[in-house]
């Protein structure tokens, strides 16, 4: 044998092993609706959150829940993990402020937030849905924060509604005349009422001021480019709006997804090209059956499938409600998908799940409840 081929042969044996030892993964499984302790020994409070993989570290942001309240008195938190299932309390990424006069005043509604990193500026940046204080579900913003530092301190920059006085892709101005040729008001839930807010009965009507922003989630795609996807116009359609290059604003390019759908809890992965997102129907804290959508590019067409859920409380997504998509590094087929069981009258010990997303032949994710499953166990 020659001696470049004994070294190859090495190096290749040297890979395997590598790969084996040096899997961050444990061999604890995940246990969805348990209660999920931190390196303290606390129920990882972090609702309505997402994950954000950096430097071979998960991040995972989410909503303090109080123990009576679901309004804000602390803020966004962060944990920290190598394996996804041993965290790390890293403490509040953003703290909600004591300033009365601040959007983000302790007692605000602060909801689903998420981390995103800026390759050009090495910058992270949180977008969340905030409510002022006080006014239930009117504001409906959308609001933005910075750090130099994956866990923060994030800093509160501003929050509004989205794109004001911009057109969305897929509207016309034949919608708009068409709206303004309707004579009375319609009334709500009926056929032509579905159809006038299909064709924009609230985008019109918040053209002007912009639009509003609920449920959310952000994704970064493999050019770098990142997107807003809320729940839009009453929670009626939601939109899927480009960030700027910095990610701290809109860059006013963005596209109406399921006009009258209905859908909250937004959340989205790729996979061999297609975009997938799953979401929920709208019935406040209580869980409903998941949507699920594809489409060939960001912008659309997005085409609505079967729900994915299958089995026992399929019809309810387990109990959950969607809330982020984690692509898992070093899985070439492993997608978790995230979900909240809430619980209002107890948000603290509200619950997770996490299940892998799977695939039908032709490539159509669904899920199936699993009582315990480890990641170890995916290639
Ligand atoms: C459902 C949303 O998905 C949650 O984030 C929260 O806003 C509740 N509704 C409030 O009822």
């Amino acid at each position: 044998m020659n001696k470049p081929f004994i070294l190859n042969l090495l190096s290749v044996v040297w890979l395997g092993l590598c790969l084996g030892a040096c899997s961050p993964y444990t061999d604890q499984p995940i246990r969805s609706g348990e209660i999920w302790p931190d390196d303290r020994g606390e129920h990882i409070n972090a609702h309505g959150g997402g994950v954000l993989y950096h430097d071979n570290t998960f991040y995972w942001f989410g909503e303090h829940k109080g123990e009576r309240s679901s309004s804000a008195f602390v803020g966004v938190t962060c944990y920290s993990s190598k394996d996804l299932v041993n965290w790390k309390y890293e403490g509040v990424a953003l703290s909600v402020s004591d300033d009365p006069e601040s959007d983000i005043t302790r007692g605000c509604t602060l909801e689903r937030p998420k981390v995103i990193y800026n390759a050009k500026t090495g910058k992270f940046v949180m977008w969340f849905h905030l409510e002022l204080k006080g006014k239930g579900y009117s504001a409906a913003r959308a609001a933005v924060a910075v750090s130099d530092n994956v866990t923060g301190p994030y800093t509160y920059l501003g929050s509004g509604r989205v794109n004001p006085g911009i057109m969305a892709e897929n509207i016309t101005a034949e919608d708009f005349a068409w709206l303004d040729s309707l004579e009375e008001p319609l009334e709500s839930w009926t056929p032509e009422w579905l159809e006038a807010v299909a064709r924009g009965l609230y985008f019109k009507r918040d053209f002007e001021g912009g639009q509003m922003s609920r449920d959310m989630t952000l994704y970064v795609d493999d050019d770098g480019k990142a997107y807003h996807v809320y729940s839009s116009e009453e929670n009626l359609t939601l939109n899927i709006a480009e960030l700027s290059d910095d990610y701290l604003s809109h860059s006013g390019r963005y596209v109406r997804v399921a006009p009258a759908g209905h859908n909250e809890a937004p959340a989205l992965f790729k996979r061999n090209g297609t975009y997938w997102m799953i979401t929920s129907g709208c019935t406040g804290w209580d869980p409903n059956a998941a949507r699920m959508f594809s489409a060939p590019s960001i912008f659309g067409p997005w085409t609505q499938h079967p729900n994915p859920c299958k089995g026992d409380q399929a019809d309810i997504t387990y109990g959950g409600q969607s809330t982020y998509i984690l692509p898992v590094p070093g899985k070439k087929d492993l997608y978790i998908f995230m979900a909240d069981i809430w619980r209002p009258r107890h948000p603290i010990d509200a619950r997770y799940i996490w299940l892998p997303i799977q695939f039908e032949e032709d490539g159509t994710p669904f899920l199936e409840w699993m009582d315990e499953w480890n990641i170890k166990d995916y290639r």
